[in-house]
């Protein structure tokens, strides 16, 4: 089966072929150089900049993987949660080609494609339990299938992508700061003394990262060179950067890093998991080298196999959402043409069980 993914929830424009879970191919327009002027995403910027790239990027993948709209045999595209505007633009245009070539369509949770992205590189199985760590969530769900998925444990407040780009916007650090705060940590050497590991004193598997934003709030307001160390940085490059800086940043990962351990530790400990056959993690923030390595030690502790996606199936890419759509579509799920896009902050629908009566896949 070949599925054409579409991803367009917030500033990547990504397109992928995903041949029976094996990618033929992928497109990416980035808009992050653009968004960092203005410190963080302009939605109706994002949207402008999907609509002038999406159909040169869709030109591109068809001609360099050789194939047609004929060839493919589902349409799988990014319906939320995101930016409306920018939803809209992926998910008018896979309608449009949905329409024009008759071909079923199939609206993609991008928390769900992220989950299941370690999927084409790995053989997963179930029941797992999965961890997604993006700009906009921190999740742990329990997976008992591709379609089955249970929610365990939400953040109450920031996200751990969220809280990584503030931190780095307190150091004066370019958006988004996720990637440059990584590089910086790896220079350093974390104090675990520091920071705290926010809401971990309780038995619940929900996080809240406010705590440690305010605890490094205080700390760069006593350490004030720090932060204009990190507006020196944009020009000067981080081989500039401090000693006292780079171990700031290691600390502050490494706060992240345990505290999502933590919680997976706990999901790990109840006797309702005792069958979890491996852990699963996604996003964004499972790029980060603390948090991965910190991950392959839980995995190891608790004698699980850990199945990481490689760093470019972490952040937001079309390759996950037509791996999704080849799962999905495999399984009999479709969409009818009039499925809407569903911002961020609003409840996706739980579709999935009411369209087990699919559009023929031809
Ligand atoms: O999954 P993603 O690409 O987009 C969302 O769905 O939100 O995640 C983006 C988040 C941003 O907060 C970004 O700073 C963070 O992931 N991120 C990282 C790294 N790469 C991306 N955070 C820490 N270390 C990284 N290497
Ligand atoms: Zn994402």
């Amino acid at each position: 089966m070949l599925c054409l993914g579409i991803e367009s929830s917030c500033d990547e424009t990504a397109l992928a072929l995903v041949r029976d879970g094996r990618p033929l191919g992928a497109e990416l327009a980035t808009q992050a150089d653009l968004h960092s002027l203005f410190g963080g995403v302009v939605p109706e910027l994002a949207s402008r900049e999907h609509y002038r790239f999406i159909g040169a990027l869709y030109d591109k993948l068809m001609r360099s993987c050789g194939v047609t709209l004929r060839d493919v045999d589902v349409i799988a595209v990014t319906r939320g949660p995101g930016l409306l505007g920018a939803l809209l633009v992926g998910t008018a245009f896979a309608k449009g080609l949905a329409l024009g070539a008759n071909k079923p369509v199939l609206a993609i949770n991008h928390l769900h494609a992220h989950l299941l992205a370690a999927g084409l590189e790995h053989e997963l199985t179930y029941p797992s339990l999965g961890l997604l760590v993006s700009g906009g969530h921190t999740h742990i769900y329990r997976i008992n299938a591709p379609d089955a998925l249970t929610l365990l444990g939400r953040t109450l407040d920031d996200a751990a992508g969220e809280a990584c780009d503030k931190f780095a916007k307190m150091l004066g650090l370019p958006y988004p700061g996720g990637v440059l705060l990584d590089a910086l940590a790896c220079r350093g050497e974390a104090d675990p003394t520091l920071f705290p590991r926010p809401y971990t004193r309780n038995a619940n598997l929900d996080f809240s990262f406010s705590g440690l934003k305010t605890a490094a709030l205080v700390y760069l307001e006593a350490h004030p060179r720090l932060g204009e160390e990190g507006r020196r940085i944009r020009t000067a490059g981080i081989e500039t950067a401090s000693q006292a800086l780079c171990d700031v940043c290691a600390s502050y990962l490494s706060a992240i890093a345990d505290t999502l351990c933590q919680k997976m530790e706990y999901a790990l400990q109840q006797e309702k998991h005792a069958d979890i056959a491996g852990i699963v993690v996604a996003g964004g923030v499972a790029a980060n080298t603390l948090v991965r390595k910190a991950l392959a030690d839980l995995a190891g502790k608790n004698d699980k196999p850990l199945w990481l996606p490689s760093r470019a199936l972490c952040t937001d890419n079309a390759v996950m959402v037509a791996h999704m759509g080849c799962l999905l579509a495999a399984r009999g799920h479709g969409h009818a043409l009039d499925f809407s896009a569903v911002p961020r902050g609003h409840v996706l629908p739980e579709d999935l069980g009411a369209l087990r009566a699919p559009m023929p896949l031809t």
